[in-house]
Formats: C-alpha cells, sequence, structure tokens
C-alpha cells in the first residue's frame, strides 16, 4: 500500500486533543496505520517544537495513561506542524509541496469551526489537492454540516463540486459507536424482541443525551451551535433513527443509510413541545445560547406510527449519560416493562421486568436483567473506528447528504429562534419545563440509573 498522509486541519484544536490524536496513536501503535503513516498538522497557532511534543504527549497519555517516552517520540516524528491561517495560501502551497514529496494517499480531517469548511475546500481546490496521482483523496468533515437546512444544502453542493461522494466522509461519531451500531444488532439478530417492537407493544421512547460538564473551552463554537443543533440535530436523532429503522435488506452502505432516511423522513417536528434552556452562569454577556433541549416527536407512518417520542439533551446536567428507553404498554403498572441501551458510560443492555416479591403472597416488584459491555470486552473508540472506515473507504456508519439535509428540516421545524430560552440550575435535568413536556402526557422522565453495568 501506498503512504498514508493524514492532514488535520485544525490541530492544536479541542476535538483533535481528546480524540483524533488518541485515537490515530492506537491505530499506529497497534500497526492499523503503517508506522511511516505522515500526520500533518495545521493550525493557525504558533507552537514550538517543544510545545507540539507536549501537546501531542498529553494527548496521547490523558486516553492510554502512562506510555514509553521512545515510543511518544516516534510517534511524534510522525507528525510534521505547517503553521498558518487557514485562509492563507502559502499554507496550501506548502502543504502541496509537502504532500507532492510524499506521493501518497491523503485524508483530509476538518477538525476546525464550521465556518472555516468553505475557505478549506477553495483553498486545496486551488492547490489541485482534490486529485491525486498517487492514490485515493478522502475527506473527513465533523458535524455540524451547516447550520440549517438551506446552509447544509449549500455546503453538501460545494463538496460535490469539489470531490465525488465515495471521496466525502461526513462524521457523526456516534454512527461508529459500538453500543449504537449493537441497537441493529440487538434487534435485527434477536428476532423475540423485533416481534414487539411496534406501536401495539410500545408505549413511548425516551432519549436522553446528557453531559454533566460544561462548554469548557469552547464558548466560540458553542455560540454558534447550542445544544439543540450540537447534539439533538445529529446525535440524538441517530440514537432515534436506530431504534426505529425498519430492517434493512442489506447490511451494507445503501441498506442502512436508506433506512436511516426513512425515519427522518416521516418524523414531524412539534415546535410548541420544544423547551430550550441555558445553565446558570453560562457566560458573562446576555446571549441566549441554548445548553439544554428536550422535544417531543412521533413517526407519521408505519410500525411505530404516533408512538411518543420524548428527546432531551444538554450540558451541566446531573449525570453524564447517553441512553434510549423503550417503554412497552403494560395492564399491570407503569414502566414494568423498559429496555435501555445504555449507550455510555457502564454500556449495556437492560430489560426491567416485574418480578415476585418472595413472601406467601403474588406481589411483584421491578427487578432487571442485564447484558454488559464489560464482560465481553473493552470497547473501542468511535474515532478510531471512523479513521479506519475512511482509510478503508466503509461509508456505511457515515451520514450521506440527503440524510443530513432531512435532520435539519425537521429541526429548522421546530422553529427554535421563536422560543425563550429558560434559566436552570447546574447539576438539574434542565428547565422544570422539560418535565411539563412529559408530564402533561401522563408520563415522566426515566432517571437514568447509577446502578446498571457498575464495574
Ligand atoms: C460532540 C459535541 O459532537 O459530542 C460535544 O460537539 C459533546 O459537545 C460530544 O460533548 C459528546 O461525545 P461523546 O462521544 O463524548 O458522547
Amino acid at each position: 500500500m501506498s503512504n498514508l498522509n493524514i492532514v488535520i486541519f485544525g490541530v492544536t484544536g479541542n476535538l483533535a486533543e481528546i480524540k483524533l490524536i488518541p485515537a490515530l496513536f492506537e491505530l499506529w501503535k497497534k500497526e492499523q496505520i503503517a508506522r511511516d503513516v505522515n500526520i500533518f498538522g495545521l493550525s493557525h497557532r504558533s507552537r514550538t517544537q517543544d510545545e507540539l511534543r507536549i501537546f501531542v504527549s498529553k494527548a496521547v497519555m490523558l486516553k492510554h495513561g502512562d506510555i514509553d517516552g521512545n515510543l511518544l517520540m516516534k510517534f511524534f516524528e510522525r507528525f510534521k506542524f505547517l503553521s498558518g491561517g487557514l485562509s492563507e495560501e502559502s499554507v496550501y502551497k506548502n502543504l502541496k509541496k509537502n504532500l507532492d514529496s510524499s506521493k501518497g494517499n491523503i485524508i483530509f480531517y476538518l477538525a476546525t469551526h464550521p465556518v472555516l469548511y468553505e475557505g478549506i475546500f477553495e483553498n486545496l481546490d486551488k492547490e489541485k489537492l482534490n486529485n491525486n496521482p498517487n492514490g485515493f483523496v478522502k475527506i473527513m468533515i465533523e458535524k455540524p454540516i451547516g447550520n440549517d437546512f438551506e446552509s447544509a444544502k449549500k455546503l453538501n453542493l460545494m463538496l460535490r463540486k469539489y470531490y465525488k461522494e465515495s471521496q466525502i466522509f461526513r462524521i457523526d461519531h456516534y454512527l461508529a459507536k459500538d453500543t449504537v451500531q449493537n441497537i441493529l444488532a440487538f434487534r435485527f439478530h434477536n428476532e423475540v424482541f423485533e416481534s414487539v417492537w411496534n406501536k401495539e407493544k410500545i408505549d413511548h421512547i425516551q432519549i436522553t443525551v446528557a453531559e454533566s460538564f460544561g462548554v469548557e473551552l469552547r464558548n466560540a463554537y458553542y455560540d454558534s451551535v447550542g445544544a439543540l443543533k450540537d447534539v439533538g440535530q445529529n446525535h440524538a436523532l441517530q440514537m432515534l433513527a436506530f431504534t426505529l429503522m425498519s430492517r434493512p435488506k442489506r447490511f451494507d452502505n445503501k441498506g442502512i443509510t436508506s433506512k436511516r432516511m426513512g425515519v427522518f423522513k416521516n418524523l414531524v417536528s412539534e415546535p410548541e413541545s420544544l423547551v430550550l434552556g441555558q445553565y446558570e452562569n453560562y457566560s458573562n454577556e446576555k446571549i441566549d445560547t441554548n445548553t439544554f433541549f428536550a422535544f417531543k416527536t412521533k413517526l407519521v407512518k408505519g410500525k411505530f406510527k404516533n408512538v411518543p417520542i420524548y428527546v432531551r439533551g444538554g450540558k451541566k446536567l446531573k449525570r453524564t449519560v447517553a441512553e434510549i428507553s423503550v417503554i412497552f404498554k403494560s395492564r399491570f403498572s407503569d414502566n414494568a416493562n423498559v429496555l435501555t441501551f445504555r449507550i455510555q458510560p457502564n454500556e449495556g443492555i437492560i430489560f426491567q421486568m416485574a418480578v415476585k416479591k418472595p413472601g406467601l403472597e403474588m406481589k411483584c416488584e421491578n427487578g432487571s436483567m442485564q447484558f454488559c459491555y464489560h464482560q465481553i470486552g473493552k470497547l473501542s473508540d468511535a474515532y478510531v473506528r471512523l479513521l479506519m472506515n475512511a482509510i478503508t473507504g466503509e461509508q456505511t456508519y457515515f451520514n450521506d447528504a440527503e440524510e443530513i439535509e432531512s435532520q435539519w428540516k425537521f429541526i429548522d421545524a421546530l422553529k427554535a429562534s421563536e422560543r425563550k430560552v429558560i434559566p436552570y440550575l447546574p447539576g438539574s435535568w434542565g428547565p422544570k419545563e422539560a418535565d411539563g413536556l412529559i408530564e402533561k402526557d401522563g408520563r415522566s422522565w426515566l432517571e437514568p440509573s447509577e446502578e446498571i453495568c457498575r464495574i
């Protein structure tokens, strides 16, 4: 195989630090990518070699713990930093020179603020870096793709102007999580559950994507998106799609993506249900960035027609947890049977059921059965899989243009800009209006359990 060149735009940013560099280290260490890979890091921040070495080492050790210094040094030697503004022509000329002399396959990874995407495409095009006589050239681009339907469409058109669809890898890293992909394995390889996966048996569905920490150093990015667009438009909607999509004829890119699309096509926005919040002390300035969202939705057609789906997510909430709970109808008591896919942490699947209380009487209480991932092995990081899939050209767990656009259509129709952003206490589950949203229907949010799959 020819040389591999990975070009990271925004190499000194948060994403590269916490996800990309540790994932690249893992692949490199296990020799899943060649030991002579070239990693070109572009950044507008100027750093000395020493500062960069410390940055890369820290990023690796934060994820992988203490690592032998020699190994770290060898990994660092694979990096070449090209500093300068990402809109400066000279940066791209320099990149071109480097890539021409390395003569190999190329992956461009855009880990920058989305406002820079357009300029990056144009500059790469000017240097004719979209084509590569020495191998493939692929582009990996982080969510959010656009900021609404129109801008996503524009960005997709622009991407297609410069690249073929097979070269484009639109990232929503939740698609690459084992625990999300396992929803498909669980549903379609265990017929017993698929037979109760319908509106006759399911009362409602709850989806939570919560984090106990705040936006930290990402204010600039966060102010331009907010929680609804940061994780609602993508991660939460994908969790929903995996839960409700119909069985694909083939478990390949076309088969799976089209079934996810089928969900988005039939999903209706209920703007009146939308609750937006901002945690107290988010910022000294008066800005109405949302750090919390909750909404209700449903499908208008098919096996789940009109099953209520409640979705919530955000920052500085009571707990860091991502999960989907499917609450089955029960003649005996509320929430007697609940199936929860715990995406993270303490990953697993839990089924809550009624069991007879020990004693002479026939009385029931809640019991549970659980499968925990830690019993069968270590989960790999989504970014390791994303990089590997892009290298091998596997696009199943990336978004295509149409899918992203329909996700945006759904979010746009929620009319978030017309909603007041309500303050909430850090450490809570968001504004009380979010409780009202589900309580109005005679239901309540399930408290994500701390007991699940504890190690
Ligand atoms: C990112 C969001 O896409 O996902 C972040 O921009 C969020 O705000 C992160 O913290 C959550 O990812 P994970 O894999 O840690 O759940």
